[in-house]
C-alpha cells in the first residue's frame, strides 16, 4: 500500500472523529441553551404605545402635557396621542405576541386611564374594561402578564403638585395601586408598582431642559427618588397583605442599570462608586435597608458646601428604612448600554463635578445603536448581574427590558447581534457564574413613541408604519429570529448581512473543511 494513501487514510479518520467531536462540543457545551423555566419575552408601555390619549373618559398624563405644550423638547416634535394606536388594536397585538410565541408580555397601565383626575375619587369604567380585556385576551394565549402600574406618564394634575418631588405622591400611588388591585389583580401573574425610578427621577427633573446651576436640579431628583421608594414599598405591602393570598401573584422593584468593563482608569474603587451612584442609590435600600454611605457621605459634605442647611439626599426614618426594605419579591433589571466610570482627578474639595466624582467616558471604538447614548457593550451586563450577585446575596432576577435602536430597518441585523450578544453574555452569568436570572425581556414588542426623540428611534421587534392611519404592523428579521430562539429555547446564531458564516460551532466545521479540502 502506498504510504501517501496511508497517511491520507489516516487523516481522514482523524479529521471525521475531530468533526464529530466539535459537534458533539457544540451540542453538550452549549451555552446557548436557557435553562428550564426561563421566561423570554417583551415588552411596551401605555404612553408610548397606546394612544386614544383623550378618548373614552381618559385624563390628562404628564406626557400628554408635555408633548402638546412643550413640543421643542421632542426631536420630530411628535406624540404620543396616537403612537401604535394599541389601544384599538390590542387583539392584533395580542395576536402577534401569540406569533412569536413570547413566555411574557409586560406592558404598563395608564394611570388617568383608570383614574382621570389622578386621584381615586373617580375610576373610569372604560379604562378599567379596556386593560381587563387586554389581559383576559392574553389569558387566552397562556402568556404570562407582567403589569407595570406606572412608566412615567403620571397625572399631570399630581405633576401640578410637584408629582414625585411631593411627598403626598406616596398616598396617592397607593390609592391608584388599590384601585387596579380590586379590579385587575386576578388577571395579572407579576406587578411591577414604578418602572425604573431611578432613571425617570434622574430624566425628568436633571434634563438638559431644566436650568442648571446650583445642584438643585439634583435636590428634586433625589427627593424623586425617595418618594419613589417610599409610594414602591406601600405598594409592595398593601399587595402582600391584602391581595397575595387570594391572588397569587409576584410583585417587585424593577431599576435601571448601566454596565461597565475594564480599561485604563477603570478600578474596583470606581466601579464601586459608579455602581452605588446608579443601582445602589435604589436597590441598597431595597436590599440593605438605607442608602449606600458613600451616597450619604459625599452628597452630604458637598451639601454642606453649598451652605445648604441640609444634605440634597433626604434621610429615611427608621420606620421607613423597615418598611423599605425587603419589599420585594425580585428584582427587575433594564439594562441597555455601560460606560467607563474613571475618577474625576480634576475634582477639587469644594469643587465637586458632580456628586458621584466620576466621569462616565466612553470608548471610541465602541458602535452605538441610533440613539447616541446606547453605546453597544455586552460584556456590561454580565458585570451588572455579577456586581448584583454579590452586593444583595444573588436575587431572583427579571431582566425586564433590553433593547436595540435603529431607525426601522425591516433587515435588522444589527438588533439581533445585539440581542444575541447581550443574551449571550446574560447565559454566560446565569449558567457559568451562577446569577438567578430568571427572565429575558426585549424592549420592545413594538416600534414607539421614543419620549424626547419621538419617532426618530426605533425599538420594536415588530415594525410599526406610522404614515398609514392603520398603524399597520409586519414582521422584520428580528421577528422571525426571536420566534426561532423561543421555539428551540436556545440563543441563535445572528445571520450574516453578508451571507457569510459566524458563530463558533460553524467556525469550527469551516476550519475542518478547510483541512479536508487540503487532503
Ligand atoms: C424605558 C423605555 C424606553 C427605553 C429606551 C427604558 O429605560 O423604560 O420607556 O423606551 O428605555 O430608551
Amino acid at each position: 500500500m502506498d504510504i501517501t494513501f496511508i497517511m491520507r487514510y489516516f487523516w481522514m479518520i482523524t479529521l471525521t472523529f475531530s468533526m464529530f467531536e466539535a459537534n458533539v462540543q457544540c451540542q453538550t457545551n452549549d451555552r446557548r441553551a436557557f435553562p428550564d423555566g426561563f421566561l423570554l419575552g417583551a415588552a411596551s408601555a401605555s404612553y408610548q404605545v397606546e394612544g386614544a390619549w383623550n378618548v373614552n373618559g381618559k385624563g390628562e398624563s404628564h406626557w400628554d402635557f408635555i408633548t402638546h405644550n412643550q413640543s421643542e423638547r421632542i426631536s420630530d416634535r411628535s406624540n404620543g396621542d396616537i403612537a401604535c394606536d394599541s389601544f384599538n388594536k390590542y387583539k392584533e397585538d395580542v395576536q402577534w405576541i401569540k406569533s412569536i410565541g413570547l413566555d411574557h408580555y409586560r406592558f404598563s397601565l395608564s394611570w388617568t386611564r383608570i383614574l382621570p383626575s389622578g386621584f381615586n375619587d373617580t375610576t373610569n369604567p372604560n379604562g378599567i374594561r379596556y386593560y381587563r380585556d387586554l389581559l383576559e385576551e392574553l389569558k387566552v394565549i397562556n402568556v404570562t402578564t407582567v403589569v407595570t402600574l406606572y412608566h412615567r406618564d403620571h397625572p399631570q394634575a399630581l405633576e401640578n403638585l410637584g408629582g414625585w418631588r411631593n411627598e403626598r405622591m406616596v398616598q396617592w400611588f397607593e390609592d391608584y395601586a388599590k384601585v387596579v388591585f380590586d379590579n385587575l389583580g386576578h388577571l395579572v401573574d407579576i406587578f411591577i408598582p414604578i418602572n425604573e425610578i431611578n432613571a425617570l427621577c434622574a430624566d425628568e427633573l436633571n434634563d438638559t431642559y431644566k436650568p442648571r446651576g446650583n445642584g438643585l436640579d439634583d435636590m428634586g431628583e433625589y427627593a424623586c427618588i425617595h418618594n419613589g421608594l417610599k409610594a414602591h414599598a406601600k405598594v409592595w405591602h398593601l399587595y402582600d397583605k391584602n391581595y397575595r393570598a387570594t391572588q397569587g401573584g409576584m410583585i417587585g422593584f424593577v431599576s435601571s442599570s448601566r454596565g461597565w468593563v475594564p480599561s485604563e482608569g477603570v478600578t474596583e474603587e470606581s466601579i464601586d462608586r459608579y455602581f452605588q451612584f446608579r443601582c445602589g442609590i435604589v436597590m441598597h435600600p431595597i436590599f440593605i435597608g438605607d442608602y449606600p454611605e458613600i451616597l450619604k457621605t459625599r452628597i452630604g459634605n458637598i451639601s454642606n458646601l453649598e451652605n445648604l442647611p441640609e444634605s440634597r439626599l433626604p434621610e429615611f426614618t427608621d420606620e421607613w428604612k423597615n418598611i423599605i426594605k425587603g419589599a420585594t419579591d425580585f428584582l427587575g433589571l433594564n439594562h441597555y448600554t455601560s460606560r467607563l466610570p474613571i475618577f474625576d482627578t480634576s475634582e477639587k474639595l469644594g469643587v465637586p463635578t458632580s456628586d458621584s466624582g466620576i466621569i462616565e467616558a466612553v470608548d471610541p471604538n465602541w458602535s452605538t445603536a441610533s440613539s447616541q447614548w446606547l453605546t453597544i457593550v455586552p460584556e456590561g451586563i454580565g458585570n451588572v448581574l455579577r456586581k448584583i450577585r454579590d452586593e444583595y446575596d444573588n436575587p431572583a432576577l427579571y431582566i425586564f427590558e433590553n433593547g436595540f435602536s435603529d431607525t426601522g430597518e425591516t433587515e435588522d441585523y444589527a438588533r439581533i447581534k445585539y440581542h444575541y450578544d447581550y443574551a449571550s453574555e446574560v447565559l454566560k452569568a446565569t449558567v457559568r457564574d451562577g446569577c438567578n436570572v430568571k427572565a429575558y425581556t426585549v424592549w420592545s414588542l413594538l416600534d414607539n413613541f421614543e419620549w424626547y426623540y419621538g419617532y426618530t428611534q426605533r425599538f420594536g421587534i415588530l415594525k410599526v408604519d406610522f404614515d398609514s392611519p392603520n398603524r399597520t404592523r409586519s414582521e422584520k428579521l428580528s421577528t422571525q429570529w426571536l420566534r426561532e430562539v423561543i421555539r428551540t429555547r436556545t440563543l441563535i446564531e445572528p445571520p450574516a448581512p453578508s451571507g457569510t458564516r459566524s458563530g463558533s460551532c460553524e467556525f469550527i466545521h469551516e476550519e475542518t473543511e478547510k483541512l479536508v479540502e487540503k487532503l
